[in-house]
């Protein structure tokens, strides 16, 4: 039995701990982030679910062979940490991982999968990110990395319908095996690249994937993601200080064009107001939510700068404009091959502006900036 598709009918937002904390997280950090995140008002943005990264759980399983909290990290226990959350109006989300051991060196569900999941939902965990470090390849001899992970994250996917509790799945092989292909049905999301860095452009290939080079991946794969099960970009780094300002939002215009989970990984005890302004666009909120879920088609690539276009519901359409180059540049968009013949009622999403266009406009685009519109009912 496949997972229940209407607990991602959007792309899932919140908060993760990885991109800002690591494995460096106790829960104290997680119980002040649940009052963060009411306090900025988050919830009401859409923004509802808590995500506890790699680095919960004790280094040995217990005497019965489950996995255990950290006692000196999570002394009160998950349980306690989703009743705080649920009563806050949020959701709580944990982590796991495929293989033997999590990316970290934890212990991990292989072998453990419905043991894990059982444990997981009498916690009332909302929410799990299952990993995909240490998985033991050689027990599956003659198989693809693929066929692989169809069976491990078959198993986990399998023994959550098996609990009868509500839960999120996110699948994290960075790509591994083409998920985009097959994962639809086993998990709510999947990751499309390897991990991100707090980076515009790296100066050197390896390691993480800065944010052009994750767009250029992701963005090809608008055929694939939709409402039930989404493709995964990876985490925002919005406010962790790696980009400026113009680059991050970028960043999250580019994410809500691609209708990819928004989950924040800054730490939201002290945002900016920069970082505020650009996590609650509600504008971009909207388009990244939008029902139809629909990932923005990239329509022409020409040196660096690429036009995008996202259906939206009731026929209106999003589109935008990303000058990924180092200089600014005077971008011809062709309005009607974006959004249809004749005139079109459009709203600027940053500078709030509205303007009816038809045909060419020449439109100047910064360097790292990203231009966004939305269609607005009678042109
Ligand atoms: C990586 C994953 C990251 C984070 C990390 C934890 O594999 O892509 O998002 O979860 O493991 O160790």
């Amino acid at each position: 039995m496949p997972l229940d598709p209407s607990l991602a009918p959007t792309p899932p937002m919140g908060f993760n701990t990885w991109n800002r904390f690591g494995g460096n997280i106790n829960e104290r950090l997680i119980e002040e982030t649940i009052d963060a995140m009411v306090e900025q008002g988050l919830p009401a943005l859409g923004y509802d679910y808590l995500n506890i990264d790699d680095g919960w759980m004790a280094p040995a399983r217990d005497d019965k062979g489950q996995l255990t909290p950290d006692p000196d990290r999570f002394p009160g226990g998950i349980a306690r940490l989703a009743e705080r959350a649920h009563a806050a109006g949020l959701k709580l989300g944990i982590y796991s991982c495929c293989g033997y051991q999590t990316c970290m060196r934890l212990p991990a569900s292989y072998g453990h999968e419905h043991d894990d999941a059982e444990l997981f939902a009498s916690w009332g965990v909302d929410y799990l990110k299952q990993d995909w470090c240490r998985v033991p390849y050689d027990e599956f001899p003659g198989k693809t990395h693929r066929e692989v992970a169809q069976i491990l994250y078959g198993r986990i996917s399998q023994a959550i319908v098996d609990t009868g509790h509500p839960m999120v799945l996110s699948m994290c092989n960075w790509g591994d095996g083409e998920p985009w292909l097959w994962a639809q049905g086993t998990a709510h999301l999947w990751r499309t690249t390897p991990d991100i860095a707090d980076l515009y452009r790296k100066p050197e290939e390896g390691g993480a994937w800065d944010l052009v080079r994750i767009f250029r991946q992701n963005s090809q794969l608008s055929a694939y993601g939709g409402v039930g099960g989404w493709n995964d970009p990876d985490m925002l780094e919005v406010g962790n200080g790696g980009m400026s300002d113009l680059e991050y939002r970028s960043h999250f215009a580019l994410w809500c064009l691609m209708a990819a989970p928004l989950l924040i990984g800054s730490d939201l005890r002290q945002m900016s107001e920069a970082t505020r302004a650009i996590l609650s666009n509600r504008d971009l909120i909207a388009i990244d939510q939008d029902s139809l879920g629909h990932q923005a088609e990239v329509r022409e690539e020409g040196d660096g700068v690429f036009t995008l276009s996202k259906r939206l519901n009731g026929g209106q359409r999003a589109l935008g404009v990303f000058n990924s180059t180092d200089l600014a540049q005077t971008v011809a968009v062709d309005w009607a091959a974006l959004a249809g013949p004749g005139a079109h009622r459009l709203r600027e999403v940053w500078r709030g502006g509205e303007d009816t266009v038809s045909g060419r406009s020449l439109i100047e685009v910064p360097a790292h900036a990203t231009k966004v519109w939305r269609t607005l009912a009678g042109a």
